[in-house]
């Protein structure tokens, strides 16, 4: 058990699934999952543990933000020994050339926050996904004969904001999309000599103001999941 998750040591396999919402764990656990055991419920964020084709994968929630992420992930590899976190997420797309639905395997987060310099004193504001997973996830996404886009992404503490124009780090690192994750996980990971990376499915455009309907993200994420899995039996 740590401050933040209820599963006891071994509860919790070395890769684990990190969407978002609790809703969302649960969602891929009931049908993606077998021998499914709920390890954790602690402020309702839930963590599974159970066999993807035999293999053994966990999948718990990240919250929403830098401050959330970056919690789990770092009681995930310090507490159970997690080697890999993969999160799925959703992102805004910065321009058109991007559609609703595009899957993007993020290379690098660049950021504002101060969250990897006063965590760990590491004090770039781009940080690379860790370890070989980005290159497992292209890999896997050939051979499922799905469309995946590397790119960089803006991990951003801020949803709502009055300026309309692209925060200049976006332009510096010319990131396509933007989530408020990525960077403390890749932060935790990088500090910590693990492996962290992040499947993103572009949920609306910001330009256009498009956005896949609450209907529409169940179907949308499927291939997202479906990737996320099948990475996880290579590992
Ligand atoms: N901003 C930040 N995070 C997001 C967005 C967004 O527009 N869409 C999905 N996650």
């Amino acid at each position: 058990m740590s401050v933040h998750i209820a599963a006891k040591k071994g509860e919790i396999a070395k890769t684990v699934l990190q969407p978002g919402d609790p809703l969302r764990a649960k969602y891929i656990a009931d049908n993606f999952m077998e021998e499914v055991k709920l390890v954790s419920q602690t402020r309702n964020i839930f963590y599974y543990t159970g066999l993807y084709k035999g293999k053994e994968i966990s999948v718990g929630a990240s919250g929403m933000g830098i401050p959330s992420i970056g919690i789990y992930s770092f009681e995930l590899y310090t507490e159970y020994e997690v080697d890999t976190i993969i999160r799925i997420g959703t992102c805004g797309a910065y321009n058109t050339d991007l559609k609703l639905f595009d899957l993007l395997n993020v290379e690098n987060s660049a950021s504002e926050s101060t969250y990897a310099k006063f965590a760990w004193g590491i004090e770039e504001e781009l940080l690379k996904s860790q370890g070989n997973v980005f290159e497992t996830i292209n890999q896997t996404a050939e051979k499922l004969s799905l469309n995946i886009q590397p790119t960089n992404i803006h991990t951003s503490d801020i949803f709502y904001r009055k300026d309309e124009d692209l925060p200049a780090i976006a332009t510096k690192y010319n990131c396509s999309a933007v989530e408020m994750e990525a960077f403390a996980l890749f932060a935790n990971a990088q500090h910590l000599g693990k492996n962290a990376a992040t499947i993103l499915t572009v949920s609306d455009v910001i330009p256009t103001r498009e956005k896949i309907s609450a209907d529409e993200r169940e179907k949308a994420l499927k291939p997202m999941i479906e990737l996320a899995l099948e990475t996880a039996l290579q590992l």
